[in-house]
């Protein structure tokens, strides 16, 4: 158990946001911005999570469910006042608070695990996160006194000439000493410009009592923006993608257009691997070695194995082997899995079923809720009838059969091991092991016919 409590600020709008959605779920990265700072914190090594949550707090609430606790600020009348509704938890606490705001997305763990190492070895009541910015305009500005030391923050509608010229300003990540915080909490008033607590005169208050304050700079102030608008979305959204293609590079992918690809936070992808143009990787999906991905390709919460090839596609929650080839114009849905050495091609639609190893599934076919073994041969155009307008029903396919073009498989049905289908059959019945399934009417010809039509 670490001594690291994390506090993370989620009950505001977001007015600017515009939206119906509470600010903090808006997406970056593929994730809710609250859910990449609660990240970081974890990273950095916070056991306990609470979460400040006001507007909109049950869908928060629902987002982060079983990683956090809650309380809730009814009304949001300043930072400080958040942190205070947090205050039995900290009343109960010994060690590390860690107050964030879930509008950070950018935040890595890396630099709250620095902010929090060297708070521990100053033996800080408080240390401030700080950055450089050339245009400060609307942050807290971080005063400091003629020997380096952080003495206040200001906020920008509070400041005078002198400290709005001051470019170091207060990121909102701070951390303290669980009981030092209290006290300073304790004394907070609302007489300011905005008529708030601010969470920032905690820091004037400690340094009153003699307390020790210190402050930790950021190296790059883009990594604590905070996002108010959605054109903040959209740029902290290009340098989160940024960097995930960067992390990517240097484990070894090869990543042909930077512009044009998607990938999210959590994805991982194995060396080699190439991705083509206009490819969006998105969830929880994992990509294997040596495997070619894309162009014009999405793949979400899905699993592909090693040396796999899927192009033109579009596959979501499901499982894809190792020397799979996909496409193009795959679609594969749900709670489906490809095992090795199969091959997808052009207009097929999979969904809920498990195809064996090198089975091949080459044109326009729709295969659904259907148990496939190995070495099946699916002719063009073969559709397996799952649903009957009530329910859905299986279809098993064994082993090395061999289904001919433009079959029904009317489920639920089974086709034998090594068995073969006539083209353009309705199957309804069980085909046995090695056997011909043929459900279609026979051919006849009627001799002379054209001849005495034209007669
Ligand atoms: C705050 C800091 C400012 C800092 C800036 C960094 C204060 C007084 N000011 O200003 O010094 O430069 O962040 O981005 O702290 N929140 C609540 N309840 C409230 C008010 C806010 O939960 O009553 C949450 C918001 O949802 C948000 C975070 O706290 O996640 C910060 O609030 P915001 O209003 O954005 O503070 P700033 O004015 O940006
Ligand atoms: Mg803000």
């Amino acid at each position: 158990m670490s001594n690291l409590m994390a506090i993370i600020l989620a009950a505001g709008k977001g007015t600017r946001m515009k939206s119906a959605l509470p600010k903090v779920l808006h997406q970056v990265g593929g994730k809710p911005m609250v859910q990449q700072v609660l990240d970081a914190a974890v990273f950095a090594g916070a056991d306990k999570k609470v979460v400040v949550i006001g507007f909109g707090a049950q869908s928060v609430a629902d987002a982060l469910a079983g990683q956090a606790e809650f309380v809730v600020q009814t009304d949001q009348l300043g930072t400080g006042h958040a942190v205070m509704q947090a205050q039995k938890e900290i009343t109960n606490f010994a060690g590390t608070v860690m107050v964030l705001c879930g509008d950070t997305p950018l935040l890595t763990g890396e630099l709250l695990a620095k902010l929090y190492a060297e708070h521990g070895q100053a033996q800080a009541a408080a240390t401030v996160l700080t950055a450089v910015m050339s245009d400060p305009s609307g942050y807290g500005r971080v005063i400091r006194n003629s020997a380096g030391q952080v003495e206040k923050i200001v906020e920008q509608k509070d400041a005078s000439p002198a400290e709005l010229s001051v470019c170091e300003i207060n990121t909102g990540i701070y951390c303290f000493a669980a009981r030092e915080l209290l006290a300073a909490l304790n004394g907070l008033t609302c007489n300011n410009a905005q008529a708030e607590y601010y969470l920032t005169d905690v820091i004037a208050i400690l340094n009153k009592q003699g307390q020790k304050v210190g402050a930790v700079q950021a190296a790059d102030y883009r990594e604590t923006l905070g996002i108010n608008s959605r054109l903040q979305l959209a740029e902290a959204e290009s340098i989160i993608r940024r960097r995930k293609l960067d992390n990517l590079m240097e484990n070894g992918v090869t990543i042909m257009d930077l512009g044009s690809t998607f990938i999210d936070t959590q994805v991982e992808i194995g060396a080699d691997t190439l991705i083509y143009p206009f490819t969006w990787i998105e969830g929880q999906s994992k990509i294997g070695a040596n495997c070619l991905i894309g162009p014009n390709t999405r793949i979400t919460n899905t699993t592909v194995g090693d040396e796999t090839t899927i192009h033109f596609s579009y596959t979501h929650d499901c499982t894809v082997g190792n020397h799979v080839i996909l496409g193009p114009y795959v679609h594969l849905r749900p709670d489906t899995w490809l095992k090795d050495g199969v091959k997808v091609g052009n207009f097929v639609e999979v969904k809920n079923s498990v195809v064996g190893e090198k089975s091949k599934l080459p044109h326009l076919s729709y295969i659904g809720d259907t148990d496939m073994g190995a070495g099946v041969n699916i002719g063009s155009g073969t559709i397996t009838v799952n649903y009957d307008g009530k329910h859905k029903h299986r279809t098993t396919i064994e082993d090395d059969a061999f289904i001919g073009c433009n079959t029904n498989l009317v489920a639920p049905v089974t086709v034998g091991s090594g068995s073969y289908v006539a083209a353009g059959s309705t199957i309804t019945k069980n085909v046995p092991p090695g056997s011909l399934g043929v459900a279609r009417a026979r051919q006849s010809n009627i001799e002379g016919w054209v001849e005495k039509q034209r007669r």
